[in-house]
């Protein structure tokens, strides 16, 4: 058989784990990435992630057989729908579909329809009802732009004064479009776990669990970020919990949104609070997250390819997915100063690497005149694989030793959530 041409869309530490797994494929002929960074370079076509027309003529042109989109932009612009509409396989959800992480008061919307567990909610599109609402609710309690806000349009407010500012600021334009309208909600506590689940439109198959690190500093505190840092699998994770989540949740959002006309397929990112009456939907992604996917690819045994297929052509039913029965770790060096402003072009200095637990996935890096820099915020993920979380730590870290990063920040306790907790 011919092997397959494929495209990935994407600059990131996402993307960069994606085209390593795909490469890894027996049935991948040729790779490519766009734009790429300069760890996926010998496989890089230089057209942006949002240039829905731009790459629907490199996919026609070069013949693709497979396009894999990462982030959430070009599918809220309708990359899908575009390709669709030419005959050309592409892999994630349609616009509309897409409004699942677009939106937050739809979002919620559905959850309610279809009888997910999720925060109580109000959605308000006047400043002044929304402003009696916090008075009446009291702190704590949940604000949320309904659009697109970069993960910046959250506010999670411990008094009623903080709630009452961070009304103010996201309905007062700093968000723009994005946040004219506001869902207030109720603030759940627990453990934070992201599950990610390929679906085909019919049925969902559950990724391993993540748990992500969003704030930039050690113990959770300073600024919301990106993500800091991953680590697969939460040792408080199990089978049990798994199949809650799929039946209370995945599976009734999938029947729920076919039952709407707009079916959904690619990558469902469930953002979840383990509270003490069960899981509860935090939100919902519509596609691989960063950096989960770097901790998720590192433990995928089985080959992607198929499973990506599976899901485009409605046979997930008959596909089964193989995990290593091992912790991933990945750790996000920064730039300084990160998430607030900070320097490019810092010149970065590899190891050799011997060992097939340890990986560095690029995110923003570019290759500058006299070897490979900084090119963003977030510029790599050091990720260590091995038989505990502690083994896959040390890997992690000692890895991060090896680079050579002047002024790079970091977290020191990534997986600290895993390593207070014992499995039983
Ligand atoms: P979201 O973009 O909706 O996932 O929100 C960003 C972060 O805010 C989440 O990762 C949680 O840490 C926090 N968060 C969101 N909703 C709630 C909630 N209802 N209760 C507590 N924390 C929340
Ligand atoms: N790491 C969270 C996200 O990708 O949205």
């Amino acid at each position: 058989m011919k092997g397959k041409r494929i495209l990935v869309v994407g600059s990131g530490g996402r993307e960069h784990a994606l085209a390593w797994k795909i490469a890894q494929s027996p049935l991948c002929a040729d790779l490519f990435v766009a734009p790429g960074n300069a760890g996926t370079e010998k496989w890089n076509v230089p057209i942006k992630a949002n240039d829905i027309q731009g790459l629907l003529q490199f996919a026609k042109q070069e013949a693709i057989d497979l396009t894999v989109v990462g982030p959430e932009e070009p599918l809220s612009l309708g990359i899908v729908d575009a390709f669709e509409a030419e005959g050309i396989t592409i892999f994630g959800p349609t616009e509309k579909a897409a409004r699942l992480e677009s939106s937050k008061a739809l979002a919620k919307a559905v959850m309610k329809e279809a009888r997910v567990p999720t925060a109580e909610y109000e959605i308000f599109s006047s400043l002044d009802e929304a402003r009696r609402y916090i008075e009446v609710k009291g702190a704590p309690i949940v604000i949320k732009a309904d659009g697109l806000a970069a993960g910046k349009g959250v506010i999670v407010a411990n008094s009623k004064e903080e709630a009452l500012q961070g009304l103010e600021k996201i309905m007062g334009g700093a968000f723009g479009e994005a946040g004219r309208k506001v869902v207030i909600e109720e603030c759940l506590e627990g453990q934070e776990v992201s599950l990610l689940c390929f679906c085909d439109g019919f049925t969902a198959l559950p990724m391993v669990a993540v748990q992500d690190h969003k704030r930039a500093l050690d113990g959770d505190r300073g600024l919301n970020t990106g993500g800091m840092g991953t680590y697969s699998p939460p040792p408080f994770w199990s089978k049990e919990l798994e199949k809650e989540v799929m039946d209370k949740i995945a599976l009734p959002t999938l029947a729920l949104m076919r039952q709407k006309g707009t079916p959904f397929k690619g990558v469902l990112f469930l953002g979840l609070m383990l509270t003490a009456q069960g899981p509860k939907v935090l939100e919902y992604n519509v596609r691989f997250g960063d950096p989960e996917t770097q901790v998720i690819m590192t433990l995928l045994k089985s080959d992607l390819v198929p499973v990506l297929e599976a899901c485009i052509q409605g046979r997930l039913q008959e596909t089964k997915i193989d995990w290593l029965d091992e912790t991933a770790v990945c750790v996000v060096m920064a730039a300084p100063g990160y998430p607030g402003s900070y320097p490019q072009g810092i010149p970065l200095g590899f190891p050799e690497i011997t060992s097939s637990q340890e990986i560095i996935f690029h995110a923003g890096t570019s290759r500058g005149a006299q070897g490979i820099v900084s090119s963003g915020g977030r510029v790599l993920g050091v990720v260590g694989r091995g038989e505990s979380l502690v083994a896959a730590r040390e890997r992690a870290y000692g890895l991060i030793k090896r680079i050579d990063f002047p002024g790079a920040h970091y977290r020191t306790d990534i997986g600290w959530q895993g390593l207070n907790q014992k499995k039983d």
